[in-house]
């Protein structure tokens, strides 16, 4: 910041406030549809849309519905669509096969969405959790999480993500060396042109509580994720991990939650200048979208500040449930 700003009243910062035009005219930055990631919840079954009770205005749609929601989003002018399962308990196993199914949930509505010819990127979620009937992101034996077996089973879980046509893929699993594992995979199996959006700087969250209801995870879950998961009193190790995982191959990195580490998302972007995102996750979601139910804030106002938030901390864009709420607001509806 220079030190040379003349003194009051030749500097009178009220000048700039004066009226919708001239606010328009020093607004530093801007919130485009273009900035949003819709992360969505499917099902199995046709027709399906069913509320998730802790996340106000969220369903779990089934895949015909959820094609029919891609091309709405695209429509709208959001680039991509994030896909989470919630997997039939009956379906979710110790040696989580159902991960690397080709014909499992986030397998099938990928293809749907991509036979459909719709023009929206298509992400997809790895990591073991929604089909481990132990809840955790990887597998777990003798009470921990193995870093290397899990690794193994995220590449074929990748895999038969990028086989099904999947744009962009996320690991959400916090594994060590899984991003270059999965590239060289990728790279291996022909797909150079399947993105990896890396869950590069996750934290041990209280924040996805309402994630973890919409997928059918919560029951499962035996004891918490910090043995993989971040710190959430850390920064410069989020810095590492960033770094870790461009030079694995990362295309774009991501640092969740969203709103609690805007620190965080100012010190990546600076530090790196890489496409960088935020998850604004369930938890934000709910806040915003509870206390507005209960008439205790402007929940359109919240949401579109907490979303400009991002790019004022440097974001290139967000993963965020009320995308396409937000979007039909930016198109003027
Ligand atoms: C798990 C995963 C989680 C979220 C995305 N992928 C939850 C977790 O780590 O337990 C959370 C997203 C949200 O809360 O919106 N691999």
């Amino acid at each position: 910041m220079k030190p040379s700003q003349a003194p009051f009243p030749a500097t009178r910062f009220r000048r700039t406030r004066q009226n919708a035009q001239i606010r328009a005219l020093v607004q530093e930055n801007t919130l485009t549809t273009g900035d949003l990631i819709w992360p969505v919840f499917l099902r199995d079954g046709a027709d399906v849309c069913e509320p998730v009770s802790s996340m106000p205005g969220v369903n779990r749609l089934s895949v015909d519905n959820v094609v029919k929601a891609a091309r709405e989003a695209a429509d709208l002018g959001i680039p991509a669509i994030c896909l989470f399962p919630y997997t039939d308990p009956a379906k979710k196993t110790e040696d989580c096969a159902e991960a690397w199914n080709p014909d499992n949930l986030s397998n099938t509505a990928t293809r749907a969405i991509k036979d459909a010819g719709i023009e929206i990127a298509v992400m997809t979620d790895v990591a073991l959790d929604p089909y481990n009937s132990l809840g955790h992101d990887g597998f777990v034996v003798d009470g921990k999480i193995p870093n290397d077996e899990t690794v193994e089973a995220l590449v074929k879980q990748a895999l038969s993500q990028a086989r099904a046509g999947a744009d962009i893929i996320g690991p959400s699993d916090m594994m060590d060396s899984r991003i270059g594992s999965i590239r060289t995979a990728l790279e291996s199996e022909g797909f150079k042109d399947v993105m990896l959006l890396s869950y590069a700087a996750k934290y041990a969250s209280a924040f996805y509580g309402p994630f973890r209801d919409a997928v059918g995870a919560s029951g499962a879950l035996k004891g918490d994720k910090t043995t993989y998961q971040m710190n959430p009193a850390n920064s410069n190790e989020a810095l590492r991990l960033v770094e870790r995982d461009l030079r694995e191959g990362a295309d774009m990195v991501m640092v969740k939650p969203g709103m609690p580490y805007l620190d965080i998302c100012r010190r990546v972007k600076d530090a790196f200048g890489a496409p960088t995102y935020a998850y604004q996750v369930s938890g934000e979601y709910a806040m915003i979208a509870g206390a507005a139910q209960n008439g205790w804030i402007d929940g359109q106002k919240a949401m579109l500040e907490s979303l400009m938030c991002f790019k004022r901390a440097g974001c290139d864009g967000v993963l965020t449930y009320f995308a396409p709420q937000v979007a039909r607001i930016l198109n003027g509806a």
